[in-house]
């Protein structure tokens, strides 16, 4: 959009540079070849032993290093028209004056080593995701579109553009900047360094989420961010692509949603939106695959599949042994059914995470309910969501002071009093909850 804005007068000023660099080095080349073939370099002297005299061997010396230097000056001057081009067409014109910051190709191909593998972060549907370090020591991650189709390609980062340009929140992945040189641009995110949330669901290894706490809270900021898309932001948006590979952790395992790839711009009061199909498997609103309608009612539906997957462990697009395409959460909501709800669950819960587990649980169930309508909004989900993360401060507050003072109680008594078990040794509550989903096996 904003490079067809700039492209009509960038050609008319292109073409005359390039007609006047060609003039140029027509006059130079006519020189140095009238240089080469004058009269000095093609007498021969009869006196010498050589072909060719002192004063035609200079000729041909000076004739080629001025070929050299000519040859190394067009290289240069074409590859900054080639680089003003691309930049006028990627929108810079229009862009230098956003708060981002304009980087240079070079910039982005020294911080990140040439776009070296090892320095790859992720891959997804429309790009790699490579780190780089500033000269300052400034992390970014340099958004790579992939891709051969230069016009799709640049079609993506102008939508991206547009989407993140409009968003400052602290889960929300801020842009630092961009870089319009090269063919397709390049997008500079501030680099989150703790990787996924998919990432720490499913590797074993991972410590980030052991406890219901971190979860808990992981849960609310993201809602938090998809409550700020739909109704804060200005314009509101959907985000259109929910899912624990597009939710990053930062070095205190902050939540941060990321890549705007699929993201629509909705004006304020308006609720859906025609697009072509985007997302991914699982996470998918069945009703908007029916209608092709993504409403801010999709992204409820995702958020409420990244609630049973933080609670489960379970992917919501893996295959059955058989081999077979299954629904997780239909899975899940079978498992938390007929099991007792700490059997399914990813990590310990004592008693009281238990209670509060249920709630959310029951949240889910409502976010991914087959019809939008039923669905809560992200601000009744964000509210909800916060509400259970102050009460579990205050219980852990209220436990944690208890325990100092049964602790500091049980010293003053007596060293050889017996201890009773600690506040903190997880216990296994009994505690059954039904998550029936309203004919959500009939929508998918
Ligand atoms: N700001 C960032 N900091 C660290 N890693 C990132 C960042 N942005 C993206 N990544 C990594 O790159 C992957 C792909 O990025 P994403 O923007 O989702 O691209 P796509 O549109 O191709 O899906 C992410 O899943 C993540 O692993
Ligand atoms: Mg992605």
């Amino acid at each position: 959009m904003l490079g067809i804005l700039a492209k009509e007068s960038a050609r008319t000023r292109l073409e005359i540079t390039h007609a006047v660099v060609h003039w140029a080095c027509v006059v130079m080349v006519k020189q140095v070849v009238k240089d080469l073939v004058s009269p000095p370099l093609l007498q021969v002297d009869h006196h010498s032993s050589s072909f060719l005299s002192i004063e035609s061997l200079d000729a041909v010396t000076g004739g080629t290093i001025s070929l050299v230097i000519i040859g190394v000056l067009l290289y240069i001057i074409l590859r900054k028209l080639r680089k003003d081009k691309n930049f006028r067409e990627n929108g810079g014109m229009v862009l230098k004056h956003q708060r981002v910051r304009i980087f240079s190709e070079a910039e982005l191909a020294k911080a990140t080593e040439n776009y070296n593998d090892h320095k790859k972060l992720g891959e997804g549907g429309f790009g790699c995701v490579y780190k780089g370090v500033l000269p300052d020591n400034t992390q970014l991650a340099v958004k790579k579109f992939k891709g051969v189709d230069k016009a799709q390609m640049n079609e993506e980062f102008q939508h991206e553009i547009g989407m993140v340009l409009q968003v400052n929140h602290k889960n929300v992945v801020k842009l630092l900047g961009l870089c319009l040189q090269t063919k397709v641009p390049l997008l500079v995110y501030e680099f989150i360094s703790n990787g996924t949330l998919f990432h720490h669901i499913h590797d074993r290894k991972s410590q980030v989420l052991r406890t219901w706490t971190d979860r808990l809270r992981v849960a609310a900021e993201t809602a938090l961010a998809l409550e700020y898309l739909h109704s804060l932001a200005n314009p509101p948006m959907i985000h259109g692509d929910v899912k624990t590979v597009n939710i990053l952790l930062d070095e205190d395992g902050t939540a941060k949603m990321a890549d705007f790839g699929a993201s629509v711009l909705i004006s304020p009061g308006q609720t859906d939106i025609a697009t072509r199909i985007q997302g991914t498997f699982g996470y998918l609103d069945p009703e908007y695959l029916m209608t092709g309608n993504l409403t801010v009612k999709s992204d409820v539906f995702s958020f409420g599949v990244v609630l049973v997957e933080l609670m489960t462990g379970q992917k919501p697009n893996s295959n059955a042994k058989s081999g077979e395409k299954r629904n997780v959460v239909q899975d899940s909501i079978s498992s938390l059914e007929n099991n007792h709800l700490f059997k399914i669950l990813d990590f310990e819960a004592d008693e009281e995470e238990l209670e509060e587990i249920e709630v959310v649980a029951e949240l889910a169930k409502r976010c991914v309910n087959s019809s939008g309508v039923k669905r809560p909004s992200m601000k009744e989900v964000s509210d909800e969501l916060s509400r259970l993360t102050s009460l579990h401060e205050d219980l852990w507050g209220q436990k944690n002071s208890e325990e100092t003072e049964h602790l500091l109680g049980k010293s003053a008594l007596s060293f050889n009093e017996n201890t009773s078990p600690s506040m903190n040794e997880p216990q296994m509550a009994q505690s059954v909850i039904s998550l029936e989903i309203e004919n959500y096996s009939n929508s998918i």
